[in-house]
This record gives structure tokens, sequence and C-alpha cells, in this order.
């Protein structure tokens, strides 16, 4: 963990009035551009739960590209939990309110079985909590066990982690 929490302090952006003004915007992508941090970030997001899950959800859309290094990581497959409108029906969705905006996830209703299965739901910044709020509660609703939502970085003050009460959760630091 120590490995990344110095990557990500190291090479993650913040920029202020974006996409909003009043917003402060924390971009990880040369966090993710950089080898050894990906990579430190991939295991520390990985490690906690290694034999206890089943499958990895990645969130629309940083979070894919996570969900895919942390399933190997794991031994397990991935899904991509998407943007309203993405995949083909039947789908089930669940609509939430953005820090800006608002919007809906969706999975599939038929094309994987989600019931019984232990996930880990994966993405890249936890702000106000209404993305990994609604993936929670998506996933629990087409009968999945979410044993842990695992994000790289909280921006503290908002309320997410308050959102994600009785949910475990893992950030690896704070932005
Ligand atoms: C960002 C980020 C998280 C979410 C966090 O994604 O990647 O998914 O916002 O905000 P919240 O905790 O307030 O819900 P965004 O919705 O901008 O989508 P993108 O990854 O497709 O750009």
């Amino acid at each position: 963990v120590a490995a990344a929490v110095e990557g990500i302090r190291r090479l993650a952006r913040h920029v202020s009035d974006f996409p909003q003004p009043g917003v402060l915007f924390t971009d990880l992508t040369p966090v993710f551009a950089d080898g050894p941090a990906l990579r430190s970030i991939m295991r520390a997001l990985a490690a906690p739960v290694a034999g206890r899950v089943d499958l990895v959800a990645g969130i629309d859309a940083r979070g894919f590209l996570l969900g895919a290094g942390v399933a190997l990581e794991l031994g397990t497959g991935v899904l991509a939990v998407r943007k309203k409108g993405k995949l083909p029906p039947p789908v089930h969705g669940e609509e939430y309110a953005l820090e800006y905006g608002s919007a809906a996830l969706e999975v599939p209703a038929e094309a994987i079985e989600l019931a019984g299965r232990r996930v880990l739901v994966v993405d890249d910044v936890l702000a106000t909590g209404g993305t990994l709020r609604a993936s929670v509660d998506l996933l629990e609703r087409c009968g999945a066990i979410v044993e842990t939502v695992a994000v790289v970085a909280e921006v503290p003050g908002l309320g997410g982690r308050e959102r994600l009460d009785g949910v475990g959760l893992h950030c690896l630091t704070t932005v």
C-alpha cells in the first residue's frame, strides 16, 4: 500500500472548477499512466480480499481501468457496471445523483448470474458516494454479495463514506 500511496500523492493532479464551478476534480490519469504506480495500485486494491471474492465489478468509466487488473490479481472475472444505454437489454438499472448532474448505472439482467456471487466493487474516486451507493444497491438487488468497495482515493468531507455506511470500504488514500 505504501508504494501505491506514494505514487498517488506524487502524480495525482487537482483541478479547480472542473467540470463545474466549485468542484475540485482529482485527475488520476498521470497515476494510471505510470507503470510502477499502476501495478502497486492493482495489488493494493486486490490484497485485502484475496480468496474472498468471485467477481470484480468495475464502475464506468475509470473503474474499468482498475477492474480488469484487479481481477487478474485475484484470479476472478470482471463485470463492467455501465452507464445507462450502453448494454443490450434486458438490464437491471439504478438511478443516482452525482456531484454534478444525475445518471443511471446498469448491469446485464440475464447475461451473467449475480445471485450469490461475492463481488469486489472497484472505482477510482469516492466523492459524494452517489455512484458507489447506486452500484452496491444495484448489485445487491441482483442477488450479489458485495464483499468490499475498493477505491484509489477518497475525497473527504463530501459524505461519501457515510453514504456507504454498512458496506466494507477500502480506500488507499485521501486526496
Ligand atoms: C467519477 C468517478 C466516480 C464518481 C465519484 O466518475 O470516477 O465514479 O465520479 O463521484 P461520487 O462519489 O460523487 O458519485 P464520473 O461519474 O465522472 O464518470 P466517468 O468515470 O465516466 O468520467
